[in-house]
């Protein structure tokens, strides 16, 4: 997409640089975040209104410290450096930075010297994020001092005619409570953006550019069920009608009704008709006996492509195949390329395109999934879809580690099923991340009525999270525990024990495989 106003943020590895562009579009203005490696040439291509320097971990005097190969401050843009981004404008515009005698972590005061541009409409002290332990000791010349803490003596500086800014603390963290002004001030008030940038103006000219690109072929997008490809799904249906033919395969391996519930929901809030294909037979006979989650994983993804290739090809107009891909999975950032990645191969549609000889339309390659919400609900998506938990793309399948039967997903679909309605009932969906059932590979001994029971044991698992990477168990409520279990040994027949799992991540996963 073209975007008429854009701010470059410049990644110096900090694990906030996402948050700074999530927070910089919250305020209306598209930002993008590129490496600090990025060359002078690239960066003038983006042609930015204003360039943020992000924190990060080294020290600007560390060997191999991430330092611009060109002088940034030269482009004729405003800059506004971010913790280490502060502490490289002093390091290379003539200032000195040092180990700061108290680290400082955590919640502080800042004093504000000067509201006339950054900290526009802020009073005299205002709570920040602190997270450094290098600190700025001597202003380079040409700047001045418009904020100091307890702690540190130079806390924000600035040079009005250089347009160079630069804060100690993370605007960008939540508990900053000036920080998404400063941010705003920053952005609109310094770098003269307007406030243009929202799910609106962003589907008015996504339309246009798919139209533009796809001319009168035809698009296939392989709908998941998840929020990503069923709003791409809208929005390009919206965009091209009838030119697109959307396909969802049931695995055998979604939960209880999710397939018919993803057909009606089309039909009658969209009237787009789906085409539904049962793969269930093809995805089980080749799970046959398979206990390894890793080949688990690519068996199903090689289902999918298969049977998806087979499907695909009965639309002899298609040119184009539409993924619902992010933007965290496109930034080619210093910091966001997490362990998870490598740790489990997540399923997608990969492949699919050389194999079928399709171009690739991926519509929010430059969302974040808050505005893939965003956007959905602004295309009348309802609210209970909008805000569903998360599946994985292999579905229950690793959700019963070991080998897979069809009894087994059945049992595993109903308790799955009754957990998931109890957490609604309770009104606690919206407050966790994601919720599932696992049906354990051991059987226990029980007892109903006067009969010894041996069957399976059901772990419930429930956590909080912002993006999957890290999570915490949620704290259930002992009734509501008390209720999801009572319903799932009595009314699940295979389940006679039922355990909730209380394991963050790390060390361990969201999923059991
Ligand atoms: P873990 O278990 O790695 O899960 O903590 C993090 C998030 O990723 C999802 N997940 C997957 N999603 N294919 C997917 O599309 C996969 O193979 C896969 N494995 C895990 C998981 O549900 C959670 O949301």
């Amino acid at each position: 997409m073209t975007h008429a106003e854009r701010i470059i943020i410049l990644d110096f590895g900090s694990q906030y640089t996402q948050i700074i562009a999530r927070k910089v579009r919250e305020a209306g203005v598209y930002a993008e975040i590129h490496p600090f490696s990025i060359s002078r040439a690239a960066l003038e291509e983006l042609s930015p209104k204003g360039i943020i320097l992000s924190g990060g971990p080294s020290s600007v005097y560390a060997e191999g410290a991430p330092i611009p190969s060109f002088d940034v401050f030269s482009m004729g843009v405003p800059v506004l450096g971010i913790c280490y981004g502060l502490q490289l404008i002093a390091h290379q515009l003539g200032g000195a930075v040092d180990k700061a005698a108290r680290r400082e972590f955590g919640r502080a005061i800042v004093n504000i010297d000067d509201t006339q541009d950054l900290f526009r409409g802020m009073s005299a002290t205002t709570e920040v994020w602190m997270s450094h332990g290098d600190h700025v000791t001597q202003i380079p010349s040409g700047f001045e001092r418009i904020g100091h803490s307890e702690n540190a003596d130079i806390c924000a500086i600035r040079n009005v005619d250089r347009r160079i800014w630069g804060i100690q603390f993370h605007p960008e963290v939540h508990h900053s409570v000036d920080g998404k002004a400063i941010l705003s001030n920053f952005v609109i008030g310094i770098c003269g953006c307007s406030a243009t940038w929202n799910a609106t103006s962003f589907i008015e000219s996504v339309i246009a550019d798919i139209k533009h690109t796809v001319g009168d072929g035809g698009v296939i997008c392989a709908l998941s069920g998840g929020v990503d490809s069923t709003v791409a799904a809208v929005l390009l249906h919206r965009a091209i009608g009838d030119q697109l033919h959307c396909i969802h395969i049931d695995s055998g391996l979604m939960r209880s009704g999710e397939s018919a519930n993803i057909i009606e929901m089309f039909k009658t809030h969209f009237s787009m008709s789906v085409d539904l294909v049962d793969g269930s037979d093809m995805f089980l006979s080749r799970l046959d006996g398979v206990e390894d989650p890793e080949r688990k994983r690519k068996i199903i993804g090689g289902a999918f492509i298969d049977l998806f290739d087979v499907e695909a090809k009965k639309f002899s107009d298609a040119k184009f195949l539409a993924q619902g891909t992010l933007y965290p999975d496109v930034i080619e950032s210093v910091s966001t390329k997490g362990p998870s990645a490598t740790i489990k191969t997540h399923h997608n549609v990969g492949g699919l395109p050389e194999k079928m000889n399709l171009k690739l339309i991926e519509p929010f390659r430059e969302l974040f999934k808050d505005e893939v919400r965003a956007v959905g609900r602004e295309l009348g998506i309802p609210e209970w879809f909008i805000e569903r938990h998360p599946f994985p793309g292999p579905g229950l399948a690793i959700r019963i580690p070991g080998a897979i039967t069809r009894e087994k997903l059945d049992i595993l679909r109903a308790a799955d099923d009754i957990y998931l309605e109890e957490i609604r009932k309770a009104g606690l969906y919206t407050q966790i991340w994601q919720a599932f059932a696992v049906l354990l590979p051991v059987r226990t001994v029980g007892v109903m009525g006067d009969e010894r029971t041996y069957e399976h044991v059901c772990g419930l698992r429930a956590v909080t999270s912002t993006d999957g990477m890290t999570a915490d168990w949620f704290h259930m409520p002992y009734d509501v525990l008390a209720r999801m279990s009572n319903r799932i040994i009595n009314e699940v027949r295979g389940i006679n024990r039922v355990v909730y799992d209380i394991s963050s991540k790390p060390p361990a996963t969201i999923e059991w495989e």
